[in-house]
């Protein structure tokens, strides 16, 4: 138990280095103050371009992978007997909590993405033919509507779902189940926009708040 709180502290420390932050600081700019006002990756393309979205998408997905392992890392510590069919759950817990860190970051004053990267980080860990499925469901859905919301949400809800179909095992569904309910809580926004219609689309720099 005590290693399993270790996993989730280190996970949400990493994950609180919330990329877009960082590199906001560089340019110094805090994208929060811009666009859709999220401290992600898509809003950083929106107020800072290419190159910084670029460096956004690198660090997001390297703490998602960086946490997991070392979840499992950790984890894999304890005798097997004790773990038993608990095989896998330090990177999932890890990488859960580092998803949370990206979404509140204790660094950062609580305030920061949606977490989808990091969570697309942590899906290739778990299941990583799953994880390219939904990479593209995600493209096809942005392609075709040019919403990245409507894409992360779609694909975030779609991974409970694909799992239960491959049948991937009890503790990994519902660490899949936590990690969907976490990406559509954070998107409560967008899908209001989404409904209204004033939702902001793939390179469109409107102004859209929250
Ligand atoms: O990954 C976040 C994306 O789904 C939406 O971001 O900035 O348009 O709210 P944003």
């Amino acid at each position: 138990v005590i290693k399993l709180v270790a996993v989730v502290v280190i996970g949400y420390l990493l994950g609180s280095l919330n990329t877009s932050l960082i590199v906001g600081k560089f340019y110094g700019t805090d994208v929060r103050k811009h666009g859709s006002g999220n401290a992600g990756m898509t809003n950083t393309l929106r107020t800072l371009g290419k190159a910084a979205a670029v460096m956004v998408i690198a660090g997001d997905i390297l703490k998602g992978v960086i946490s997991y392992l070392l979840g499992n890392i950790i984890i894999s510590s304890i005798p097997a007997s004790i773990t038993l069919d608990l095989a896998g759950i330090g990177g999932m817990a890890a990488g859960i909590a580092a998803i949370a860190g990206h979404n509140w970051p204790v660094y950062f004053g609580f305030k920061g993405g949606k977490g989808i990267l990091t969570s697309f980080a942590v899906v290739l860990m778990m299941d990583w033919k799953l994880g390219l499925i939904l990479l593209g469901i995600f493209a096809v859905i942005v392609a075709i509507t040019r919403y990245v919301s409507l894409g992360s949400i779609i694909a975030s809800v779609a991974f409970p779902i694909g799992a239960a179909i491959k049948g991937n095992g009890t503790i990994f569904i519902i660490f899949s189940a936590v990690l969907a309910v976490l990406a559509v809580a954070r998107h409560k926004a967008n899908i209001g926009r989404l409904l209204n219609g004033s939702e902001a689309k793939l390179g469109q720099k409107k102004k859209t708040n929250g």
